[in-house]
C-alpha cells in the first residue's frame, strides 16, 4: 500500500488542493500530515477543515504548539508571530480542538512520523543536529524509517550499522535499502525553501521499499496575493515566488 506523507502545508489551500488531487490520482491508501498545517498562509481554517473532513491524521508542528500555548509565540521571529496572530483569529473552535489533540508523533506501517526530529520534537531542526546525535536518535527508534518535515528542504539520511550517510532525496522514485535505517525529510507542501516553487510531498510504499517525491505545480501567484490581502507579512508571500 502506498502511504502519502505531506508536511508544512502552512495554510496554503491552493497548494494543498493541488497535492490532494495528485494523491487521489496516484491511489494512496492512507494520507498523513507531519505538522505545521497552519501559519504563513492565508487559509488555515480551510486547510484544517479539509484535513479533518478527509480524516488525515497529523502530528503537531511548532506552529500548532503556538496555537495551543500563547507563551510559545516567543520562540518565533516577529514576522512569524504576526502571521500566527492573524492565523489564530481565523481558526474555528472545532479546528482549535483538533489542533489541541494532535500527538507529537505517530506510527504509519513501520515508520515514525514527527515534525522536527525523532523521537518526538516539533522544534529541533535536522541541520542543528550533529552526526552522532542523528545516528543515536535513529538507532534508538523502534521504527526503521522516520519521516520529518520542519526545514522545508528535502533530504535523506541512511544509517548502515554505525555509519551515517547523506544519500540525498531527489524528485522521482528513490529506492530504500531494507537493511538500512532511514531519516527522510519530505519537504514542504505550502512553502518550499529549496528554490523550486512547486509543492513537495512523498509517496512511501513500505513493502516495495520505495519513496517517491512528487513536485506539484499550483497557482503560487494566487496564494501569494491571498497572504497580502489577509494582512499577513508580505515576506511570506514573496517566499512562495522565490
Ligand atoms: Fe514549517
Amino acid at each position: 500500500m502506498k502511504i502519502a506523507l505531506v508536511s508544512d502545508i502552512h495554510g496554503n489551500m491552493d497548494a494543498l488542493e493541488a497535492v490532494l488531487a495528485d494523491i487521489d490520482r496516484g491511489g494512496a491508501g492512507a494520507v498523513y500530515s507531519l505538522g505545521d498545517n497552519i501559519g504563513y498562509g492565508a487559509e488555515p481554517e480551510r486547510v484544517v477543515r479539509t484535513l479533518r473532513e478527509r480524516g488525515i491524521p497529523s502530528v503537531a508542528g511548532n506552529h500548532e504548539l503556538a496555537a495551543r500555548r500563547p507563551d510559545f509565540l516567543d520562540w518565533f521571529n516577529p514576522a512569524a508571530r504576526q502571521s500566527l496572530s492573524v492565523t489564530f483569529e481565523m481558526l474555528s473552535a472545532a479546528s482549535r480542538e483538533w489542533i489541541a489533540e494532535m500527538p507529537m508523533h505517530r506510527q504509519a506501517a513501520d515508520g515514525r512520523l514527527v515534525h522536527g526530529f525523532p523521537p518526538d520534537s516539533a522544534t529541533l531542526y535536522l541541520f542543528q543536529m550533529s552526526t552522532a546525535q542523528k545516528a543515536a536518535a535513529m538507532q534508538e527508534l523502534p521504527e526503521r524509517v522516520c519521516f520529518v518535515g520542519h526545514t522545508h528542504v528535502l533530504g535523506l539520511i541512511g544509517l548502515d550499522g554505525h555509519v551515517l550517510a547523506d544519500v540525498g532525496l531527489a524528485a522521482g522514485l528513490n529506492r530504500l535499502d531494507p537493511a538500512l535505517r532511514y531519516l527522510a525529510n519530505i519537504g514542504s507542501v505550502g512553502q518550499p525553501r529549496d528554490g523550486d516553487r512547486r509543492a513537495a510531498y512523498a509517496l512511501w510504499e513500505p513493502q516495495a521499499h520505495t519513496l517517491e517525491i512528487r513536485r506539484v505545480a499550483y497557482d503560487t501567484e494566487a496564494a501569494a496575493a491571498k497572504i497580502v490581502a489577509a494582512g499577513m507579512p508580505a515576506a511570506h508571500a514573496r517566499r512562495l515566488l522565490g
